[in-house]
């Protein structure tokens, strides 16, 4: 795969890398996308799975699609960006990767440094002590986990539509974003707020933004490139290229 000589460059001489990643770059795993084709809002309603009223009022409604979820989740694997992704860590001193997926397929690749804007659909707590479950199952895949410390009802620790994303972790997300001088936009439609606002933080502190997406996106038009394709060949072709660049054979 070819790049342009201005981004070879960047990943020649980069100090600080930040990567944000979307439900895109899991596609190729067979996770669903949330929107475009097939993706999951356009079959179930975020208003009555994805928010904390619809949770209070159905519960079981609630953990029954999480469960579905969490099965397609730990069904599937990790695919080549991911892994790709799990390396480029080990090659960039300054690097953080912040991603707005639930599905823990970072980790499972080998990042160890993951900044989950979202959540984590593995991890669940109480909703009136608090106590952590790093992984409940609902009892026969329906009925809403109880918490066995106070009887409260367990939900994903997952941040639903109309919640504050964690604050500290956005908070070293913005600062990553800032400071990068090559950020590269994965996967993600770019919609989803504030998520969404990282790519311009970092442009607005003169990063170089690339974005590796199946098609354009809202944030086409201010990115410094757009690599149209699929993220399983694209980013592990520029994690090669990095790579080849920083270390030339004799
Ligand atoms: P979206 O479903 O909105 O966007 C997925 C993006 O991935 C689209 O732009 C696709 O074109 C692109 N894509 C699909 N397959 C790809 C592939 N193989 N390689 C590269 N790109 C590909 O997902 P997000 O942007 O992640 O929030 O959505 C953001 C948030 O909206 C999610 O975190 C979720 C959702 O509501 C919460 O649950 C809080």
């Amino acid at each position: 795969m070819k790049f342009s000589d201005k981004l070879l460059a960047r990943l020649r001489r980069a100090e600080s890398i930040c990567v944000l990643t979307g439900a895109g770059i899991s596609a190729e795993s067979g996770v669903p996308t949330f929107r475009g084709g097939d993706g999951l809002w356009k079959k179930f309603k975020p208003e009555e799975l994805a928010n904390f009223d619809a949770f209070i009022r159905n519960p079981d409604v609630v953990w029954e699609w999480y469960a579905y979820r969490k099965k397609v989740i730990q069904e599937v694997v990790p695919n080549p960006a991911h892994v790709a992704l799990a390396e480029l860590e080990k090659l960039v001193t300054d690097f953080t990767l912040v991603t707005q997926n639930v599905d823990n397929l970072h980790r499972r690749a080998g990042s160890m440094r993951v900044l989950e804007l979202h959540g984590n659909i593995e991890r669940s707590y109480c909703i009136s002590c608090r106590k952590k479950f790093p992984d409940v199952k609902p009892p026969d895949n329906r009925t809403a986990p109880r918490c066995d410390t106070c009887g409260g009802l367990i939900r994903p620790d997952v941040v639903w539509f109309g919640e504050l994303l964690p604050q500290d972790v956005f908070a070293e997300a913005e600062k990553a974003a800032a400071r990068c001088d090559l950020f590269l936009c994965i996967g993600t439609s770019a919609v989803v707020y504030p998520a969404a606002m990282l790519p311009s933080t970092a442009l607005n502190h003169g990063a170089y933004l690339v974005e590796i997406n199946a098609e354009y996106t809202d944030l086409s038009s201010r990115a410094h490139e757009s690599l149209l394709g699929k993220a399983g060949t694209i980013v592990p072709a520029i994690v090669q290229a990095l790579h080849t660049l920083r270390n030339p054979t004799p």
